[in-house]
């Protein structure tokens, strides 16, 4: 108990004990996690880019504290931002996914992540929807997107045998597991989709990722949950912030399943963020950092987010 004091008071480092005795594993137990905006399709003045707030508060609710990574900035930039936080968010939304700086500011952070992991410095990715197609790209150098119809409806996951010795979704419980699998509680707010087919046709993506789960829109079945194999980079067509925090659509689920796969998808992403190491070079930094300088706007009356960052 005292060394476990010690630790936290000195180091802002825990130690926990896998299982009653073994090795003990250090966690970094103040991780932030850097979520990059993206371009708002009209600019005005003090909102040229944005965050919607439920990606925040998704992350807060497990632990973790954000840091918005803007966009058009430098590579220099944003190799600093890296070695200052312990994983990176990209959420979905509606840029290009060649032009924006979105992709562009995403592209960076990927490449870093790969070397970091590479080299044994533990830094994790999640991709949402947009996201999610990002990192296809990223990943496999092609644009694989088709057609579905899937912009408002929420799914239950059709998982594939690989689930059961999947990273992800290990600690949930078992009856979120079923619920998951039999209620429609993941919801789905895209156009677009990497058809499965597509997606094990590429050797690039079939080898990097491990499905998870697919969908169906009735006519494509598309690959919707992902891990990849020797990175801790992970995605999602599906949007796991809404069930909680957006309220806008009637087809968001908010059934007590569909809250619990906020929190428990949440939680899985912000302890592979507890295994980073990064940190800002000083406190004054991190403070300068953090989504706590900005305000989110409630813009639940217009627009599909309750509430949203806007950036200069
Ligand atoms: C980002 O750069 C693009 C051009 O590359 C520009 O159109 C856009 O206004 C910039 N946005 C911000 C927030 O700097
Ligand atoms: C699209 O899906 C919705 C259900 O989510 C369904 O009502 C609609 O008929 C579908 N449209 C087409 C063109 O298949
Ligand atoms: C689930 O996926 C399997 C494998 O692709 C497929 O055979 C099955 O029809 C799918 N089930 C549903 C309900 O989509």
């Amino acid at each position: 108990m005292i060394h476990i004091y010690f630790a936290c008071v000195f180091l802002f480092v825990d130690t926990v004990f896998s299982g009653h005795v073994g090795t003990p594993i250090k966690t970094n137990d103040r991780p932030i996690i850097g979520v990059l905006a993206q371009d708002v399709f009209n600019p005005r003045p003090h909102r040229n880019s944005f965050i919607a707030a439920s990606y925040v508060k998704f992350l807060e609710s497990a632990g973790a504290r954000v840091v918005p990574l803007m966009i058009n900035k430098t590579d220099d930039e944003y190799t600093r931002l890296f070695k200052s936080i312990n994983g990176v968010l990209f959420p979905g939304g509606g840029v290009s996914l060649k032009t924006s700086g979105y992709s562009k500011a995403a592209t960076v952070f990927y490449r870093l992540a790969l070397e970091a992991n590479s080299n044994g410095d533990y830094f994790p990715v999640w991709g949402t929807c947009l996201g999610f197609e990002l990192l296809t790209l990223l990943t496999s150098g092609e644009l694989l997107l088709s057609h579905t119809n899937t912009s408002g409806v929420a799914l239950p996951l059709n998982f594939t045998a690989d689930v059961r010795d999947s990273r992800l979704f290990k600690d949930f419980p078992v009856d979120l597991m079923e619920s998951l699998a039999s209620d429609p509680l993941t919801e789905n707010s895209h156009q677009w989709s990497v058809t499965t087919e597509k997606f094990t046709k590429n050797e690039k993506l079939k080898n990097f990722y491990r499905v998870l789960s697919t969908n169906t829109d009735g006519q494509n079945e598309f690959v919707s949950t992902v891990e990849a194999y020797d990175f801790p980079i992970y995605a999602t067509q599906w949007h796991p912030e809404k069930n909680a925090f957006e309220w806008t659509r009637p087809y968001i689920p908010h059934t007590p399943p569909a809250v619990k796969t906020t929190f428990y998808t949440a939680s899985f992403f912000v302890n592979e963020a507890r295994k980073s190491f990064h940190s800002f070079a000083s406190v004054e930094e991190e403070k300068k950092a953090l989504i706590y300088n900005y305000k989110p706007e409630y813009t639940g009356t217009q627009s599909a987010f309750e509430q949203i960052y806007y950036f200069d």
